[in-house]
C-alpha cells in the first residue's frame, strides 16, 4: 500500500489538522506524542512529516512529500508550483494593512514607507491601487517599524487583534482572509490521483460534520 506523505506546518495548523484526522477515525498517538521526530505515521496509510510553513510548499513543490497544510498567508506571499485543493477553514486570520492610530480619517495616498514580512503580498496590494510604495522587509514583530517611526503602516497577519491593540496601533483596512490549505504536488495528483482523492474527500467529509 503507497503511504501518502504530508507536510504539516508545525504548529498551530499542527494540531488543527491532527484534530481532524482523529475526527476521521486515524490514530495520530504518534503525532500527539512526537518528543522531537519530525516524520510520524498516521493510521495506516499516511506519513506526516512537521515543518516550517515555507518548507512546507518547497518539499511539496519538490514531490519529496505528496502534499501539504498550510495558510494562505505563505501560499500568497511564496507562490510555486502545486495544486491548491481545499481550503480546511480552520487557521482563519486575514491581512490587513495597520499603523498608529490616526486623528484624521485614513487616506491609503498618506502611506509611502510599509513594513512587513511579506513584501509580495504587500508590494502586489498597494500595486493594486496603483501605489508604489517603499516596502521594507521585517522578520518578526513588525508592530515595531511603525512605533519606531521607521514605516507609515505595516501589512501584516492579524487575528484577534490584542498584538495591535497592546501596541497602540489599529488596522486601516483589511487585505485578504487567511486560513490553512491542503496543497499536492502535481505530478503526484496524477501517479496517485485514487490514494490521494479518497484522503481529500475524506477529509472534507470531516469539515462537513
Ligand atoms: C502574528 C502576527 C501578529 C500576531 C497577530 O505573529 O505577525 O504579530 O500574530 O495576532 P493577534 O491579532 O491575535 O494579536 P506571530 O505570533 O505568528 O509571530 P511573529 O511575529 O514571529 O510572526
Amino acid at each position: 500500500m503507497y503511504k501518502l506523505r504530508i507536510a504539516l506546518t508545525k504548529g498551530r495548523l499542527e494540531k488543527d489538522t491532527v484534530g481532524l484526522f482523529e475526527k476521521m477515525g486515524l490514530n495520530c498517538e504518534a503525532v500527539k506524542n512526537k518528543g522531537r521526530k519530525l516524520i510520524l505515521p498516521v493510521g495506516e496509510s499516511i506519513e506526516v512529516v512537521l515543518a516550517k510553513s515555507n518548507d512546507v510548499i518547497t518539499y511539496v513543490e519538490n514531490g519529496v512529500c505528496d502534499m501539504g497544510v498550510v495558510g494562505k498567508d505563505t501560499i500568497a506571499e511564496m507562490g510555486g508550483s502545486f495544486y491548491e485543493i481545499l481550503d480546511l477553514g480552520f487557521g482563519r486570520c486575514r491581512f490587513a494593512v495597520a499603523g498608529k492610530k490616526l486623528s484624521a480619517p485614513y487616506d491609503r495616498q498618506n502611506i509611502k514607507v510599509v513594513a512587513t514580512k511579506y513584501p509580495n503580498v504587500t508590494r502586489r496590494f498597494f500595486e493594486s491601487k496603483g501605489m508604489d510604495v517603499n516596502v521594507i522587509k521585517i522578520e518578526g514583530s513588525v508592530e515595531l517599524a511603525p512605533l519606531l517611526e521607521l514605516s507609515d503602516a505595516i501589512v501584516d497577519i492579524v487575528e484577534t487583534g490584542s498584538t495591535l491593540r497592546e501596541n497602540g496601533l489599529e488596522v486601516y483596512e483589511d487585505v485578504f482572509p487567511i486560513s490553512a490549505r491542503v496543497i499536492v504536488n502535481m505530478a503526484q495528483l496524477k501517479i496517485h490521483k485514487k490514494e490521494i482523492e479518497s484522503l481529500v474527500e475524506a477529509m472534507e467529509k470531516a469539515l462537513e460534520n
